[in-house]
């Protein structure tokens, strides 16, 4: 599928989305949004994507927030519309079966840093700007920063960063715990691409029941949360991968994992 605002390559098993509007630092419109939806689909459904990584194109943003001009016009209801709809495409990005990494290339402010959260790890250029600069507009985050952040970052600092629309840098956020690593600007894509290739190495079955164990825990007490991994845990042994994973220690081979 070809899209209006992202551009999409293929890397054997990885998928490189970039939102691709730089001369408004990447914001997100409702087509952008839309188009974000449709990515995630089309990479859900193909087996040969293993891990996606999703960046912004330019020096300059990953994605400066959502789309000040386009909000600009919305009615209330309209802007409800469009926080629901931003937030079931991050929360589908959140759940997708395969793991997505955000290659944060600058910055990442409002619905830019909400986006990252959504993504099962993030990784910022040593240029990345972090912040949530709605307060600033006399308006809320609404893709779902109030919470993602808080669950991120402990409570106190997350209201602190929504309160003040304060602006962090790449080590400021990585001491918050806001992002895994931070690396110099031209390796960030190499970074993510080495991390992706080691992940889709293993075994992607078992990936993707981690995924679903440790977002599924989120949301339930402990003793709920081990009772899902206990679960998924079996299942896992109902699997080919299962099979060729420790045949291949065993034989003291790499494992040829199939996907299913
Ligand atoms: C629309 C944007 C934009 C945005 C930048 N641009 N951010 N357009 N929406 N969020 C546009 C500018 O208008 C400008 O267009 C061009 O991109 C370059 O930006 P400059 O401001 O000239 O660059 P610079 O001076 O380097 O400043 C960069 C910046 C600043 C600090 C990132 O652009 C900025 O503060 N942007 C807004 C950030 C923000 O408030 N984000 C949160 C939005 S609310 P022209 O035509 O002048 O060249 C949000 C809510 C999410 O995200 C939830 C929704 C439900």
């Amino acid at each position: 599928m070809s899209y209006e605002n992202l551009l999409v390559e293929r890397e054997e098993n990885l998928a490189i989305v970039t939102i691709n509007r730089p001369k408004v630092l990447n914001a997100l419109n409702g087509d952008v949004i839309r188009e974000l939806g449709l990515v995630a689909d089309e990479l859900e459904g193909d087996d040969s994507v293993r891990v996606v990584i999703i960046t912004g194109s330019g020096e300059k943003a990953f994605v400066a927030g959502a789309d000040i001009a386009f909000m600009s016009k919305l009615s209330p209801m309209e802007a409800m519309r469009f926080a629901r709809l931003g937030q079931a495409v991050m929360r589908k990005i959140e759940n997708l079966s395969k793991p997505v990494i955000a290659a944060i290339n600058g910055f990442a402010l409002g619905g830019g840093n909400e986006l990252a959260m959504s993504c099962d790890i993030r990784v910022a250029s040593e240029r990345a700007k972090f912040g949530q600069p709605e307060v600033q507009l006399g308006i809320i985050a609404g893709f779902g920063g109030t919470q993602r952040l808080t669950r991120l970052v402990n409570p106190g600092l997350a209201k602190e960063i929504l309160y003040t629309a304060d602006q962090y840098d790449a080590e400021t956020a990585h001491k918050m715990g806001l992002v895994n690593h931070v690396v110099p600007a031209e390796e960030l894509l190499n970074f993510c691409k080495g991390m992706a290739k080691r992940i889709a190495a293993r075994g992607p079955v078992a990936v993707s029941l981690t995924k679903e164990a440790i977002n599924a825990g989120l949301e339930m007490d402990l003793d709920k949360a081990i009772g899902v991994e206990a679960d998924l845990f079996g299942l896992s042994f109902t699997t080919e991968d299962r099979k060729e994973g420790i045949a291949a220690f065993l034989e003291k081979r790499k494992p040829a994992f199939q996907n299913k």
